[in-house]
């Protein structure tokens, strides 16, 4: 488990406290080394190690003095939630309470005279900010950033950082509500805790605060980046003053120029520079994401005083009444939505296992798009998106409500933030700008609209809007122009069991269907233990929605509902989780997930995957799994042989998805599951057997498979990796009806996060912890799960 007090983890209980020593010229990270190795962008200024490790307990009145009595508070390690979570049963009352997090460190002279900000990068859900004793900041709402300036407040001795984090639902800030305040009245749970990265920057007397990197035009020969800086000075300067930009492409300048100034006032000034002569930039696109890397450096007086790097990548996103163009091309977007919440821990996952995330959608579920639903997520994540080449709506947090005036201000502050801290990644696409499934509130969603075009001229703005009065609703989104039309459409199909419809586009507007099936179309569950024809049609349902789309070029593409299983206690969910992910909470695919997994095309691979489980035992069908048993493919062809007998050719079912790249394949089989068949399935492009695949129906092979992300992680106290822990029969194939009890354990310089016992009857035979490193300990972690009667499988990470 984590947000372990020190005792459960002798290893941290030995240590004695910290007092960090910051470096020199910019400070405090909660995983800075991590944050290198995982080649994030830079940040505006150099950052050293902070460490992981905080000291944490329940709020008590004093415990934000400095002199307060803190040793025997738990020693944790950021990024961190309030309270041990499982994977299924979350009680909000848990992590409804106020709590503190204590730092000291020691802040080195050339720190204490430059100016220094305390930035959070997300506290759920309140965090107020003391420094030695000194309240310095507040602020509601979790999903982005705390920033304030501590300038002259660090001292030359032990300072004390302290930070009360207020877990409560929190009525007039969005996304929670005023009228139900209940943790449960949205659909999420949002568990408390320093769950992002924190940092002190130092920054000199003038430094840049903001660069906007602004593409103009950049489908013609007039190509130009307008570089939108804002310098902040503490003081009036009267000597001349040299903003100079370069933009490199894989370490090459491609262009430079600079803008002077005579003189700053004190505060703000808006500077730009304007980097022309771009043709040489290779345009970033999604099977070549190409970067920039601009660099922007501030003298003052002829010196060097200060410099942001801006990491950014060109290209041309349009959403047009005749669907989407990236670069002047039609593209369909192909998606899913994506919530941030993982088992055990809520959102406090750190950047490895955030960027993870991407690259499933990309990688595994082929993903073109992602919607943040609904809020802003990790930078990590968008990094990831950036590098990947995943397209990005972002949103601000909210669902399905708008409160009272106080509300909506922190709505148009989240606005403003969300687009100031994340408009320089290339993936993001679109605003949305509007709270998730709600209407009217024209005044509200004029001013964030507003906004959005003043402080993002590039992107367009949008908001889910959903059911019959979202769709026929006058003017709605897009009166301010330059607006998506989104919506959320849930049409049921009739009978139950056809295919579902589609809502036509709606005429004249960019039209976008933001998310469909889920809970709220076929099943309400669609979990690994229910019935595999459930599981079966998760993967239909989806694939009808996409080949509708894809039927008309005015739909500028589909994202379903959903990527991953999340935490809520909102309708349609089952002890406290709801199942429409296509890929489960531990993020393993389920059988709604073949669907995804074969729109790729061959050249990246080739794919079979079956939308059923060879299986014959409890709970799947004795006479297998029927006539019209679907597997996804990639391939031309499947040969299909059930035990090494009379092989049947089959082709794709164009006439089922006649818009689909990859349709799936229908095969009869109804088979003697008693006999214990072997299924093979060989795939064939061009004549040529491309892929084989076999499944055995005979569980006395089964394994407990226990394979890691990585085989390394970085020693900080804070990077993590994924060990996922499956049932599969002898060639690899999942295998859904397990039972008994896991027992998972974790030995060498690692922290498990997770249950140490699992239910693996109640899981479907699949699962995940995760493993943290220990700060400053490397070695080699093993990963062990035992299954009564199966067998141990171990895996090892080396944290280094
Ligand atoms: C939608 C909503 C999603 C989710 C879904 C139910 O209306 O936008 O956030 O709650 O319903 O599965």
């Amino acid at each position: 488990m984590t947000g372990e007090p020190s005792a459960r983890v002798p290893w941290l209980a030995a240590q004695p406290r910290r007092r960090f020593l910051l470096g020199a010229g910019a400070v405090l990270a909660g995983s800075g080394a991590l944050a290198a190795a995982l080649s994030r962008p830079a940040p505006p200024a150099a950052r050293d190690g902070f460490g992981a490790d905080w000291l944490f307990g329940p709020f008590v009145q004093g415990s934000t003095d400095p002199d307060f009595d803190d040793s025997g508070m738990a020693l944790v390690s950021v990024p961190h939630c309030v309270v041990p979570l499982s994977w299924q049963d979350w009680d909000p009352s848990d992590w409804q309470h106020v709590w503190v997090y204590r730092q000291h460190f020691l802040a080195p002279a050339q720190l204490r005279r430059n100016r220094a900000f305390l930035q959070f990068d997300g506290v759920l859900s309140a965090a107020t900010v003391y420094l030695n004793g000194r309240r310095v900041a507040m602020r509601s709402g979790g999903y982005l950033p705390l920033r304030c300036e501590v300038t002259g407040l660090l001292t030359g001795k032990d300072n004390v950082l302290a930070v009360v984090v207020d877990g409560r639902w929190q009525q007039n800030t969005p996304p929670d509500l005023p009228e139900f305040p209940h943790p449960t009245a949205i659909d999420f749970y949002q568990p408390a805790g320093m769950y992002r990265e924190v940092r002190l920057t130092g920054v000199p007397q003038t430094y840049l605060s903001d660069v906007y990197a602004q593409q103009i035009a950049v489908l013609t020969p007039n190509r130009e980046v307008l570089l939108h800086c804002t310098v902040d000075s503490a003081k009036a300067v009267k000597g001349p003053v040299r903003l100079t930009a370069t933009l490199s492409q894989h370490g090459a300048e491609v262009a430079s120029s600079y803008t002077d100034l005579t003189g700053l006032p004190k505060g703000d000034t808006q500077v730009t520079v304007s980097l022309q002569g771009l043709d040489a930039v290779r345009l970033w696109d999604l099977d070549d994401p190409a970067l920039c890397d601009i660099l922007v450096t501030l003298e003052v007086d002829g010196r060097k005083v200060h410099t942001y790097p801006v990491r950014t990548g060109l290209r041309d996103a349009q959403f047009t009444v005749d669907g989407f163009r990236l670069n002047g091309r039609p593209l369909k977007l192909f998606g899913l939505n994506r919530h941030q919440w993982y088992p055990f821990v809520g959102g406090a996952m750190p950047d490895r296992v955030q960027r993870r995330d991407a690259q499933l959608l990309k990688e595994d579920l082929n993903c073109t798009m992602v919607r943040c639903s609904h809020y802003p997520q990790a930078t990590a994540f968008l990094d990831a998106c950036d590098e990947l080449g995943v397209l990005v709506w972002e949103e601000l947090p909210g669902w399905d409500h708008v409160g009272d005036t106080a509300w909506q201000e922190l709505a148009v502050r989240d606005v403003h933030d969300m687009i100031v801290r994340d408009r320089n990644h290339p993936s993001i696409i679109v605003w949305g700008t509007r709270v998730n499934e709600t209407l009217g509130q024209y005044a509200l969603y004029g001013r964030t609209d507003q906004l959005a075009a003043e402080l993002d001229p590039m992107r367009p703005c949008t908001g889910a809007v959903a059911g019959e009065r979202g769709y026929v609703s006058p003017l709605y989104p897009v009166k301010a122009g330059g607006g998506v039309f989104s919506f959320n459409d849930y049409s049921r199909p009739r009978p139950p069991g056809s295919p579902p419809p589609l809502r036509p586009p709606r005429r004249g507007v960019p039209y976008l269907v933001s998310e469909a099936i889920g809970t709220l179309v076929g099943s309400a569950y669609f979990r690994r233990t229910d019935s595999p024809a459930v599981q079966r049609e998760q993967s239909m349902l989806h694939a009808w929605v996409h080949d509708r789309a894809a039927s008309d070029p005015r739909y500028s593409g589909l994202l379903g509902w959903c990527g991953f299983d999340y935490p809520s206690g909102w309708y349609h969910h089952y002890r406290g989780v709801k199942y429409p992910g296509v890929m489960d909470f531990f993020r393993i695919p389920k059988l709604g997930a073949a669907f995804y997994r074969a729109q790729r095309d061959p050249s990246r691979g080739a794919v079979i995957e079956p939308a059923f489980y060879w299986d014959f035992g409890p709970g799947s069908p004795q006479g297998g799994p029927g006539r019209d048993a679907i597997v996804w493919s990639n391939c031309e062809v499947l040969v299909v042989t059930v035990a090494g007998k009379r092989p049947v050719t089959v082709h794709p079912d164009r006439t089922r998805f006649p818009h689909l790249a990859y349709p799936p394949f229908s095969v009869d089989l109804r088979v003697n599951g008693r006999a214990r068949p072997e299924l093979s399935i060989e795939g064939r492009i061009g004549g040529q057997t491309v892929l084989r695949r076999r499944f055995s129906a005979d569980p006395a092979y089964d394994t407990i498979a226990v394979t890691a992300d990585d085989d390394q992680i970085v020693a900080d106290g804070a990077d993590t990796t994924r060990v996922a822990l499956r049932l599969l029969d002898r060639y690899g194939a999942p295998r859904p009806h397990a039972r008994g009890v896991l027992a998972v354990s974790a030995k060498g310089p690692g922290v498990l996060i997770g249950d140490p016992y699992l239910d693996f009857g109640a899981l479907g035979g699949a699962a995940a912890v995760w493993i943290r490193s220990m700060r400053g300990t490397p070695g080699t972690i093993t990963v062990s799960a035992t299954h009564p009667f199966v067998n141990t499988g171990t895996a090892t990470i080396v944290s280094s």
